[in-house]
């Protein structure tokens, strides 16, 4: 399973990409406006940073709307991927992006019959929204299990992009079942790098070695 970084504050970015784990970003509406910058810059700006794909999302809700901004972004640097709601507007968008080889992630998956006519209409990535459906008591890994079922019985490439991870059990459960990509909020990252038993030997080393009195 491939890991995307899921903000779009720079810094994250920065410091997320130094770790080499990182294989593109996902931004949405709320993540950009919380960083109270210029939409365009700072797509440029992550785009030179990470070389992988780097969604960044419409707003129009029309289809003409969602091609128009979708042409605009797609200009900004080959790696942008368009971020796409799931509707009926929105899949129309996607047919045409698709053919005009934009990519696409049809986001605020929150059913597997969504997936896949996300992914019939061309989408290059679905993004199953899995700690949005637990926070509403359902269980959102029960979909990754579906969506990873229905998409391996009929072949189809449209890769899964696990969103709205907000703990390491969400990205071990995402890996276990297959799902592609998991985009992962920079606090989960620094979260799933830590251990205690990790800490605890680093502290030993370092005093036995002290009292060693030796060095490299
Ligand atoms: C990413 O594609 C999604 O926009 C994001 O993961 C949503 O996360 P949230 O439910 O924590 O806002």
């Amino acid at each position: 399973m491939k890991f995307f970084i899921d903000t779009a504050n720079i810094d994250e970015i920065r410091e997320a990409n130094e770790l080499g784990v990182i294989s593109g970003v996902t931004t949405n509406p709320s993540l950009i406006a919380k960083e109270g910058r210029d939409f365009i810059e700072v797509v440029k700006e992550i785009a030179g940073i990470v070389d992988g794909p780097i969604s960044a999302e419409v707003i129009s809700e029309d289809h003409e709307g969602m091609i128009q901004e979708a042409r605009k972004l797609a200009k900004i640097h080959k790696n942008i991927v368009i971020k796409i709601p799931m509707t009926a507007e929105g899949l129309k968008a996607v047919k045409v992006l698709s053919k005009e080889g934009i990519k696409t992630n049809v986001t605020l998956i929150f059913s597997a019959n969504q997936a896949l006519l996300a992914a019939r209409a061309g989408a290059t990535y679905v993004s199953p929204f899995v700690g949005r459906l637990d926070d509403i008591s359902t269980d959102g890994m029960k979909l990754i299990q579906d969506i990873v079922d229905i998409f391996n019985n009929y072949d189809i490439d449209t890769e899964i992009i696990v969103a709205s991870i907000r703990h390491p059990m969400h990205v071990l459960m995402a890996a276990k079942l297959g799902a592609h990509i998991a985009t992962v909020p920079y606090k989960v990252i620094m979260q799933m790098i830590k251990h205690p038993l990790t800490d605890a030997g680093i502290e030993k080393f370092e005093e036995d070695w002290k009292k060693a009195n030796l060095k490299i």
